[in-house]
């Protein structure tokens, strides 16, 4: 009796606090659920291998996870600096000499950040006012949009090269206004795992040298470039040095996607305005990994060798799907393998993985998805950074189609 009393008497104050919540008017009214947790979601109903949302099913080297123990174990688990653990940047700083050689200053020009996701987002809001514009290059990873909608800012959507993926610096020469405040490039590129060359960088060096446009340069896949190519990274220019944030990402370099550590390298003054937003965004990131992602970096062998270890896993995976009705397009780099489905099925790219996660039992994702207004070209995007049975596995079920 007491119990169906306290039961209505809750539901009576839920009813009231619905009733009375006041009305919200959404900062994100476009945002919804991403593609990414629908194909996850249908994946596991569906028990379907999952090769949809990009992240390792296999275990990152146990000699990280034991540094990590040790630094907590050693009591460094308190609030580090703001910027971040400072044997941590002076390692950043090290390696951004040792290959792409620019110095950057450990103590103002690098800051380590909750993944590349929230630097990106920082370097946003810090430089980015209400109506300046930015411009990114289609199809693009999904944060870009929102972040620059929350900064007030205005994003203006250059198409890459629909069928290669490539820049097209007419196209961005274009777009470009006296309200361009920055541009966002992705090379490692997801999802297309096309990679920009010298003389692509040095066309964005050339068109951006007369204007003030700033350079956000998402850099995550660095680590992730095939067939002995050189990651272009903006560090390697000094025109586009002097108004970029380099962003990159531990979560992909050590197959770590859930520690979400990261960091930007930017010169001061850009580093300055980033900490002011940092300070008052996350403020810090955990202190123990960063102390471990230190001890760790100081050994180049593993994302020297990362670019060996994820080739062997695209040509196994590109092997597999040649014996398939599935079109394979190029993979210079990242972890993601497109292909053309236009042989395979009619379907819309959306309806396609969905029927291939619930019928096939492989889940991928639309690359109509990375478009903000859903452009179709018939091209699905795979994650190869899985374990050799679990490709094997999804190569099984898709050598069927
Ligand atoms: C192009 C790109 N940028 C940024 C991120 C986010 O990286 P992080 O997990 O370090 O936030 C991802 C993750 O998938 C990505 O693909």
């Amino acid at each position: 009796m007491i119990w169906k009393w306290n039961n209505s008497f809750t539901s009576l104050l839920l009813t009231l606090s619905i009733m009375t919540c006041p009305s919200l008017q959404s900062r994100l009214p476009h945002v919804g659920t991403t593609i990414f947790t629908v194909m996850s979601t249908l994946a596991s109903e569906k028990g379907a291998v999952n090769l949809g949302q990009g992240f390792p099913d296999f275990s990152c080297d146990p000699g990280l996870i034991d540094a990590v123990t040790r630094a907590m174990q050693k009591g460094l688990n308190q609030y580090p600096p703001m910027a971040g653990v400072p044997t941590l940047r002076e390692a950043i700083a090290t390696k951004i000499e040792a290959i792409y050689a620019r110095q950057y200053c450990a103590t103002t020009e690098i800051t380590i950040t909750a993944g590349a996701t929230q630097a990106i987002l920082t370097a946003i809001l810090s430089v980015v006012h209400n109506g300046d514009e930015v411009i990114v290059l289609e199809p693009c990873y999904d944060s870009y949009g929102p972040n620059i909608e929350l900064a007030g800012g205005i994003t203006v959507r250059v198409p890459l090269t629909p069928g290669t993926f490539r820049p097209n610096f007419d196209n961005i020469a274009a777009a470009m206004s006296p309200r361009t405040r920055a541009i966002i490039i992705n090379s490692p590129h997801n999802p297309s795992g096309t990679v920009w060359s010298a003389s692509d960088m040095q066309q964005l060096e050339k068109l951006l040298a007369p204007s003030n446009v700033l350079l956000i340069s998402d850099e995550v896949y660095e680590h992730m470039v095939f067939d002995g190519q050189q990651h272009q990274s903006a560090a390697r220019y000094p025109g586009l040095a002097e108004r970029a944030f380099v962003v990159s990402s531990f979560g992909k370099t050590y197959h770590v996607t859930g520690w979400k550590v990261g960091y930007v390298a930017a010169p001061a003054a850009l580093t300055h305005e980033f900490r002011k937003v940092h300070q008052f965004n996350v403020f810090t990131v955990n202190t123990p990994v960063q102390h471990a992602l230190a001890d760790y970096l100081a050994q180049p062998a593993p994302y020297l060798n990362l670019p060996d270890f994820y080739q062997e896993k695209r040509d196994l995976f590109r092997a597999g799907l040649r014996q398939t009705r599935l079109k394979l397009l190029p993979c210079e780099g990242t972890y993601f393998q497109c292909v053309d489905t236009s042989e395979v099925s009619d379907l819309s790219e959306a309806d396609f993985c969905k029927w291939l996660t619930s019928e096939v039992g492989v889940a991928a994702i639309p690359l109509s998805a990375f478009y903000a207004a859903g452009y179709d070209q018939q091209v699905v995007r795979f994650c190869f950074a899985k374990k050799t049975e679990t490709l094997n596995l999804a190569l099984e079920k898709l050598q069927t189609l």
